[in-house]
């Protein structure tokens, strides 16, 4: 199969994707190869090896075919691409990317709705490095678009939705803004995957995710990827390689594992996280639901026109003060509380954007949960849920 072959469904592409034969021997999935040194027959072949350090074993920090087999794999999802480089997390491959593109001097835009470390990293070490950052509205759209960019902007990073408040960004207008001046464009995708959203076919030239999400899929593995346009690709493996990521090829084994049932996982997830959404909606306890397909949430349109589906994380904000938020929370039997998502099981998170914004002030419907609706039966989520909002006394 070609890297992009157009004419095949996205389950297909996920069940064959990677699984060249010289790395699968003819095993199904690509195995563990564990590796630091790689052996050469002789100096020519060493010397040889030197030159193309990319093609083929070189040294365990570049990877082996289990490595190589999950980067083209994420390649094949985003028609368009050149490669995936493979990260430690799904933070530093947001890191590696912005630092492959940026320089002293330049000016980052970056969506206020950003994942919190993102913007810690945009405060902390770009910042030292002479890069400053200015936040924009998750919301911008048409000519406001144009008015972002300032002759210092290099780059603009999206988010969308945001994963805590769930605004659907106007990516496609936003990456041919950025395109039209030469500026990078760069969105984290984790909470669509490439499945629901393929970025780089909507203009945009870096996607990033956290895979420790949807495409791991069972809360054990750490691990990011970053998937970018041809030009973009060799820089980006470059800052990644000069950084010393790798990646341990058992995560590798696993992200490719969970990547063959990310389709019908997300497809559980979306129905499942639907049917709480608009049974919340229907609760007096609730203020407000925020899911990118229920008509309420900021960007519902742009979700309608340019995504798939949707993935099962939303948010709610109940009626009344933290003590019932901590009441709620702490009354739920299946929902964990924990800050990573898109495992098979669901949790539940208190969370107060509006101490994160600094270029559209975010102001909460009440105290705010942010659920992952996970692969469990949902009339037990929302008998769950039933419970603890009455408990919770809301
Ligand atoms: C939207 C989003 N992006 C990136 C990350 C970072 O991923 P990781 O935990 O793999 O570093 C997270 C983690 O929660 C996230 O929610």
């Amino acid at each position: 199969m070609s890297k992009h072959d157009e004419d095949i469904a996205a389950d297909t592409r996920l069940v064959v994707a990677g699984r060249r034969k010289e790395w699968t021997q003819g095993i199904v999935n690509p195995p563990v190869w564990r590796a630091s040194t790689m052996l050469f027959d002789d100096v020519a072949a060493l010397r040889a090896a030197v030159k193309r350090p990319n093609d083929g074993l070189y040294y365990g920090r570049r990877g082996a075919p289990t490595q190589w087999s999950l980067a083209e794999a994420l390649t094949e999802l985003e028609p368009g691409a050149a490669g995936t480089t493979l990260h430690p997390s799904g933070t530093a491959a947001i890191t590696t990317a912005l630092l492959a593109v940026l320089a002293p001097g330049d000016e980052l835009l970056m969506v206020d709705s950003a994942y919190e470390p993102t913007r810690a990293f945009c405060e902390g070490l770009l910042k030292r490095i002479g890069v400053t950052t200015r936040y924009y509205d998750p919301l911008v759209r048409g000519a406001d678009i144009e008015a972002l960019f300032s002759e210092r902007s290099r780059a603009i990073f999206m988010e969308s939705p945001g994963s805590l408040t769930f605004e659907v960004q106007d990516v496609p207008a936003i990456a041919a803004a950025a395109k039209a001046r030469g500026v990078v464009s760069l969105i984290d995708n984790t909470w669509a995957t490439p499945l629901l959203f393929p970025a780089i076919s909507h203009g945009v030239d870096v996607s990033i995710l956290s895979c420790t999400k949807y495409v791991c899929g069972h809360s054990d593995v750490m691990l990011g990827s970053v998937t970018a346009v041809p030009g973009l690709f060799e820089t980006i493996r470059k800052t990644g390689q000069g950084l010393g990521h790798c990646v341990s090829p058992d995560d590798a084994f696993l992200a490719a594992r969970g990547l063959r049932t990310m389709g019908i996982r997300l497809k559980a997830h979306e129905a499942a996280a639907l049917e709480v959404a608009r049974w919340l909606e229907r609760q007096p306890q609730v203020a407000a639901v925020l899911h990118p397909a229920l008509p309420g949430c900021p960007g519902h349109d742009l979700w309608q026109r340019d995504f798939s589906g949707a993935a099962g994380l939303f948010a709610f904000a109940i009626r009344g003060d933290d003590a019932a938020r901590v009441r709620l929370v702490d009354a739920l039997r299946f929902f964990g509380i924990g800050f990573s998502w898109g495992g098979y099981e669901s949790l539940a998170l208190p969370i107060d954007p509006e101490r994160l914004r600094t270029a559209r002030a975010w102001v909460s419907p009440g105290p705010m949960i942010r659920l992952q609706i996970g692969l469990e039966d949902p009339r037990d989520l929302i008998a769950d849920l039933a419970q603890a909002l009455a408990k919770a006394g809301a």
